[in-house]
């Protein structure tokens, strides 16, 4: 039987910190306020000159090093973004070309915050099939570029990086179980409603969020994610030593952590730092506890994510 397995992580974030009392310079708003509705005390901003695929590249090539691996072994690339670089061709080519190694199979997957358990979870599937060997999965946005900087209900939110797992065949089991689920209804409560028609961009090309509607949706869909994947996998909540989830919203974190009877020392928050980076948001937070020891080899690691579709799953891992 065939496997996939975490080899190795990878993250990067841009230079630049905008903190909360900066945000209040533009926007009505304040650093009390921020910090107690969402967690957020600062985010970092990509240069202008700096691509979603520059840190992608960046945070793969970390990946690729904790793994030991040369970049020639990698055979897919699989980017998670919502913020890609052109309408095509995907992200995952571009990433592919700066990396110099032509001919792996390269796409992308749009699942929004989503997006990082989305890729995982169709990489998994690709290695247990035999239809690739090593795969490398990234989660990368420059999400800050399609914020609003006069809208302070959402532009206090967000921040951008770039985080990467190598994910590779294994005869041990990596990847436990994996589920994945999304609900077009909800489509309206998060969107970016904007298109490309007779070469003009029509309607809003900004992030529109419905903040309460998403809360409330995000609140119970992780929960029933979370109970849905550990069930099916035959564990109980008991055995899992680290949930990895994306980070959005502090209070949500908290809730998800209550609902599995996790104490909050054993959940990943990286979100006071780093805001909320979208699908850059897991591997960031996931590689953040690799590199400081906190999550060892063996462990059991729960992640989730919820995003614009609604999109939301889950996967559960033994590092
Ligand atoms: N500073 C000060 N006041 C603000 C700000 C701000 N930055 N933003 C909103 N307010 C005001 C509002 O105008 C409102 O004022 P009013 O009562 O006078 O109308 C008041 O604060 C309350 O606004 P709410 O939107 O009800 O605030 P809430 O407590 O719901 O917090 C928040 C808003 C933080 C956005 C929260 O709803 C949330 O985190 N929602 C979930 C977001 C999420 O999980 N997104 C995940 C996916 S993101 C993705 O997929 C790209």
């Amino acid at each position: 039987m065939t496997y996939s397995r975490i080899l190795g992580t990878g993250s990067y974030l841009p230079d630049h910190i905008l903190t909360n009392a900066e945000l209040a310079e533009r926007v009505e708003t304040s650093d009390d306020w921020i910090v107690s509705r969402t967690g957020i005390r600062q985010r970092h901003i990509a240069d202008d000159a700096e691509k979603t695929s520059d840190l992608a590249v960046r945070a793969a090539e970390v990946a690729l090093a904790n793994a030991g691996l040369d970049k020639s072994a990698v055979d897919m690339i699989i980017v998670a973004t919502t913020t890609p670089d052109m309408v095509f061709p995907s992200t995952a080519c571009i990433v592919q070309e700066k990396l110099g190694i032509p001919g792996c199979a390269a796409f992308d997957v749009q699942a929004v915050c989503a997006g990082f358990v989305y890729a995982l979870a169709t990489a998994n599937g690709h290695i247990k099939t035999g239809l690739a060997k090593t795969v490398l999965v990234i989660g990368a946005e420059t999400l800050t570029r399609i914020v609003d900087w006069e809208d302070r209900r959402t532009c206090v939110l967000f921040g951008d990086g770039a985080g990467a797992v190598v994910l590779g065949a294994s005869d041990e089991a990596g990847v436990l179980h994996a589920k994945l689920a999304a609900d077009g209804r909800h489509q309206h409560i998060l969107n970016t409603p904007a298109q490309i028609v007779g070469g003009k961009i029509e309607g809003i090309p900004y992030l529109h969020m419905d903040g309460p509607a998403v809360f409330k949706f995000a609140v119970k869909a992780l929960a029933d994610i979370a109970e849905k994947t550990l069930a099916e996998a035959g564990l109980d909540k008991s055995e899992v030593d680290w949930l990895v989830p994306h980070q959005a919203n502090l209070r949500i974190i908290e809730s998800t952590a209550k609902h599995l009877g996790l104490p909050m020392e054993r959940v990943v928050v990286t979100l006071p730092e780093q805001g909320n980076t979208s699908a850059a948001s897991i591997p960031l937070a996931l590689d953040a506890a690799v590199q400081d020891g906190r999550i060892q080899r063996g462990q059991t690691v729960l992640l989730e994510g919820i995003g614009g579709g609604m999109t939301w799953g889950a996967v559960l891992l033994r590092f």
